[in-house]
């Protein structure tokens, strides 16, 4: 088991790059199972995750390759299983991506039901509902959920209403629809950036899609499709998270080469929080020297304050002037990073689906231990800040979403450093 080891406090600064998106990339691995040609991804990043993925991907008998450079190819000309296992399922939920494809080109899939996570129970209702609208028959049986297409294989174009926007079902019932009959029209759809560039995905595979971005999305199934060909964009969660190193630290942070669009309810907040920036083409600078005023932060779906993000800005508020306010709308329990902030000075106080945070400008370096993807990253930015030195545990969840953050925050003048843990 590894773990960081993080001097403070460093005011981050300089400029860095973020790398390919991790919840854009894992939907289009799955989406080369759609066809039976060799698909070929630029620019994939070399998470735990996209890795799960391949074996996922693997285990169904797909050939891939995925090098250094992050180029990937993945050939899903003959599968011989339709099944994706409990082992890899319960270690990444997004593994249940694989049910769209298998449903829409083989017509069956049998997929593990992903379990809970730290956050709550986390279902999968609207991906089981949607596949149903289309058409087929689910079971769940001693643990798996067992999809089959109506007589003959192929799904039937519907009109499929969300209860609640899902990121999830949106693409893996989009996925689905691409080769079933007629039309499908889903209403309250996700208008997440993965969303699009999924849809961008599978309509260079000659897929029919129309209205992605917006709340309903129409799909004209088609008989076939050809493999994919595509570079994954920057991720998006990333590139805030290096932003929200500016005002956690008090330093000034460019990042290049992002999508300064998908930014826009996080530079929203630093705008109110009276922080001074610079936005280009595809590039963003954020100056956290003044500080961060108290700010009052609502996640909700995209184009919203994303979920992804909570944490690294409560980190931001722990040191900001004032008093601020988190409110929780997606996962109404996702706050476990809030007791790993407190252990390091932070003044959290939970209220149901809302913090508090009392802004203090002192942070004080202490043994923490991260709980998921997002957590970690508060965590490294905040022990950045604290003084003196912090040790950061578990940081295989880190591993799962960030590529090598330990050198990109050493290029912005972090002192951190991995190793093992002492047993
Ligand atoms: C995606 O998860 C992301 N994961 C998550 O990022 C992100 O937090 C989430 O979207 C919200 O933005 C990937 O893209 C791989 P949802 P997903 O379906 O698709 C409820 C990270 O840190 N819901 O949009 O699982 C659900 O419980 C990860 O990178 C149902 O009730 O999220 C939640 O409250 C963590 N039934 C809400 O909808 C369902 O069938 C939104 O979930 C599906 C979802």
């Amino acid at each position: 088991m590894e773990r960081f080891l993080i001097e403070g406090p460093v005011a981050l600064s300089g400029e860095v790059r973020a790398g390919g998106s991790k919840n854009t990339a894992l939907p289009l691995m799955c989406a080369a199972l759609l066809s039976e040609g060799t698909s070929v991804l630029g620019n994939v990043p070399l998470l735990r995750d996209t890795r799960t993925m391949l074996r996922v991907l693997e285990t169904l008998g797909a050939k891939s390759e995925l090098n250094s450079d992050h180029r990937l190819t993945i050939n899903a000309g003959e599968l011989a299983e339709l099944e994706a296992p409990y082992d890899l399922v319960k270690t990444m939920r997004a593994s249940v991506y694989v049910m769209g494809p298998l449903l829409g080109r083989f017509g069956r899939a049998r997929v593990s039901l992903p379990g809970g996570c730290a956050w709550g129970p986390r279902p999968v209702d609207l991906h089981l509902m949607g596949m149903e609208r289309l058409g087929a028959t689910v079971e769940l049986d001693h643990g798996y959920i067992d999809a089959k297409a109506p007589p003959g294989g192929r799904l039937r174009g519907a009109e499929i209403t969300f209860r609640i926007s899902s990121v999830g079902a949106t693409a893996n019932v989009m996925m689905a629809a691409v080769l079933a009959e007629g039309r499908t029209v889903l209403e309250n759809a996700a208008r997440e950036p993965d969303i699009r560039y999924l849809a961008e995905g599978l309509c260079r595979m000659g897929a029919k899609i129309e209205g992605v971005g917006s709340s309903t999305i129409i799909i004209d199934g088609v008989e076939s499709l050809g493999p994919l060909e595509m570079d994954i964009p920057p991720d998006r969660i990333e590139v805030g998270t290096f932003l929200a190193a500016a005002p956690i630290t008090g330093g000034r942070v460019r990042v290049v080469d992002c999508v300064p669009e998908e930014q826009g309810a996080l530079l929203e907040l630093f705008r109110q929080g009276g922080l001074e920036m610079e936005v280009g083409e595809d590039w963003i600078e954020v100056d956290g020297h003044g500080g961060l005023s108290a700010l009052e932060v609502v996640t909700a779906p995209y184009p919203g304050f994303p979920t992804d993000m909570q944490a690294q800005i409560m980190a931001a508020c722990a040191v900001a002037e004032g008093v601020s306010t988190l409110t929780e709308t997606i996962y109404l329990d996702r706050f476990t990073h809030v007791a790993e902030l407190r252990r390091l000075g932070a003044k959290i106080r939970l209220d149901g689906n809302v913090a508090v945070v009392t802004g203090s400008r002192h942070l004080d370096g202490a043994p923490v231990m991260a709980t998921d993807l997002r957590c970690s990253a508060a965590l490294i930015l905040a022990a950045c800040r604290a003084k003196g030195e912090t040790t950061l545990s578990r940081i295989y969840h880190i591993d799962r979403g960030y590529e090598r953050i330990e050198e990109k925050l050493t290029q912005l003048g972090a002192k951190i450093r991995r190793e093992e843990e002492p047993s």
